[in-house]
C-alpha cells in the first residue's frame, strides 16, 4: 500500500513537472505573439491614421480588453522580458504624430475645419511670423513663457471696477492662491481614461488640474479624487444645470473663460462676450464667496493660438484653443512639471468623447472647432516623457515655465 502510493506520487510530480514545462514554453510563445500583435497594431496604427481612418480596435471590444489591464504591470512586463535570450523589444511605440496635419482627418472633420477658416466668427487677421516656423522645443517653451500672458481679470479692470462689479472678483491674485507647485497633474476628459486605473498616480501630484463638469466620484480608480483647479468653459458656466447643484464644483479652485473677437481688449469682449456667463457668475459667487473663482483675460487664448499658428504649416482654425490646451499652459506657469494625461491619445485611444459620458464622436480627439491636431502637435513637440509613457499612460510630461532658461 505505501509502495503504491509511493508510485502515485511520483507519477504526480513527474506529470506536476511536465505541465509546468508546458505552461512555459507556451508563455514565452505568447510573449512572442503579444510583441508581434503590438507591432502589428502599431504599424496598422500608422497606416490607417494616414488614410483618416480611426486606429483599429478604437472603441471596438478588442480595444477595450487591453484597456482592462494594469498599465503598470503592463509596462514592467515590458522592460522586463524574463527570456534571458528574449531581447527587448525596440522602443518604438506609435503615438501622436507631432506632424499630423488636416490630410490625417476624416473627410467630414475636414470640411469642418474648411467651413471654420471661410466662417472666420472671431475675425481673425493673423499678421505673425509663418505659418510653419520651425522652433526647437527650447525656443518654443521660452516664447510661450514670454508671449502668453497668463492672468485673470482683476477688480480695477474697466468695466470690473464699477458698481454692478463691486465685491465679485476675488480680491486676491491667483498667484496668492495657486502654487508655486512641484508636480502638476492635468486630467483631460477623454474616453481613453476609462479603465487607465491611473487615479492613484495622478493623485499623488501637488496639484490636479480638471476641466467643466468631469466628476471624479465612481471614476477614482482612472483618475483620481484631488481636484484642485477646475477650467471651465463660458458656455458651461451660462448652460450647465447641475454648475449650481452638484457640489463636485465646490471643490478647489475655479476658473472661467470666454472667447472674445480675436485679440479684443476687455471693455470690447465685455460687450459681446461668446456667452453671456456674467449672472451666473455673480449667483455662484454669492453662494460660494470663499471659494476662489477667476475669469481668464480674453486676451491669453489669442496669444497661445497665435504661436500655434506660427509654428503650425497650414492655417489652423480661426477659433479659441481648448480648454484642455489652456488649461496645459496656466498649470505651466504655477507648476515645476507637469504631467499631463491622455490629450495625447493612449493605446487606449477611443472615439468616446468623456470618460464619464457614453457619447461617440471622432471630433473630440482629432477636433473640429478648436483646433485641437494642431495643440497636439505642440505638446508632443514639447513632450520630454517618452513615447512609452503615451502608449501605455497617455502621459505626457513638460517642464514647468519657472524651471526653463531662457
Ligand atoms: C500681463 O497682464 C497683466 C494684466 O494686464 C499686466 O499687468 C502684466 O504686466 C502683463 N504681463 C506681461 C509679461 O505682459
Ligand atoms: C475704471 O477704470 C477706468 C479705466 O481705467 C477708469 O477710467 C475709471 O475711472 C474707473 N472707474 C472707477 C469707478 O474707478
Amino acid at each position: 500500500m505505501i509502495h503504491s502510493s509511493l508510485k502515485k506520487k511520483f507519477s504526480c510530480c513527474v506529470l506536476a513537472f511536465l505541465l509546468f514545462v508546458v505552461i512555459c514554453v507556451w508563455k514565452e510563445k505568447k510573449k512572442g505573439s503579444y510583441y508581434e500583435s503590438l507591432e502589428l497594431q502599431t504599424k496598422g496604427f500608422q497606416v490607417l491614421r494616414s488614410l483618416g481612418t480611426p486606429a483599429p480596435g478604437s472603441g471596438s471590444p478588442s480595444a477595450s480588453s487591453s484597456s482592462a489591464q494594469d498599465p503598470h504591470t503592463n509596462s514592467q512586463d515590458l522592460s522586463n522580458p524574463r527570456g534571458p535570450t528574449k531581447a527587448k523589444p525596440k522602443g518604438t511605440f506609435q503615438v501622436w504624430n507631432k506632424d499630423s496635419s488636416s490630410k490625417n482627418l476624416i473627410p467630414r472633420l475636414q470640411k469642418i475645419w474648411k467651413n471654420y477658416l471661410s466662417m472666420n466668427k472671431y475675425k481673425v487677421s493673423y499678421k505673425g511670423p509663418g505659418p510653419g516656423v520651425k522652433l526647437s522645443a527650447e525656443v518654443l517653451r521660452c516664447r510661450l513663457r514670454d508671449h502668453v500672458n497668463v492672468s485673470m481679470i482683476e477688480a480695477t479692470d474697466f468695466p470690473f471696477n464699477t458698481s454692478e462689479w463691486e465685491g465679485y472678483l476675488p480680491e486676491e491674485n491667483i498667484r496668492t492662491k495657486a502654487g508655486p507647485w512641484g508636480r502638476c497633474a492635468v486630467v483631460s476628459s477623454a474616453g481613453s481614461l476609462k479603465s487607465s486605473r491611473l487615479g492613484r498616480e495622478i493623485d499623488d501630484h501637488d496639484a490636479v488640474m480638471r476641466f467643466n463638469g468631469a466628476p471624479t466620484a465612481n471614476f477614482q480608480q482612472d483618475v483620481g479624487t484631488k481636484t484642485t483647479i477646475r477650467l471651465m468653459n463660458s458656455q458651461f458656466v451660462t448652460k450647465d444645470r447641475l454648475f449650481f447643484k452638484d457640489d463636485l464644483y465646490n471643490e478647489g479652485i475655479l476658473i472661467v473663460w470666454d472667447p472674445s473677437l480675436y485679440h479684443a481688449d476687455i471693455p470690447k469682449w465685455y460687450q459681446n462676450p461668446d456667452y453671456s456667463f456674467f449672472d451666473n457668475y455673480k449667483s455662484y459667487r454669492k453662494l460660494h464667496p470663499d471659494q476662489p473663482f477667476y475669469i481668464l483675460r480674453p486676451q491669453m487664448p489669442w496669444e497661445l493660438w497665435d504661436i500655434i499658428q506660427e509654428i503650425s504649416p497650414e492655417e489652423i482654425q480661426p477659433n479659441p484653443p481648448s480648454s484642455g490646451v489652456l488649461g496645459i499652459i496656466i498649470m505651466l506657469t504655477l507648476c515645476d512639471q507637469v504631467d499631463i494625461y491622455e490629450f495625447l491619445p493612449s493605446k487606449r485611444k477611443t472615439d468616446v468623447c468623456y470618460y464619464h459620458q457614453q457619447f461617440f464622436d471622432k471630433a473630440c480627439t482629432m477636433g473640429a472647432y478648436h483646433p485641437l491636431l494642431f495643440e497636439k502637435n505642440m505638446v508632443k513637440h514639447l513632450n520630454q516623457g517618452t513615447d512609452e509613457d503615451i502608449y501605455l499612460f497617455g502621459k505626457a510630461t513638460l517642464p514647468g515655465f519657472r524651471s526653463i532658461r531662457c
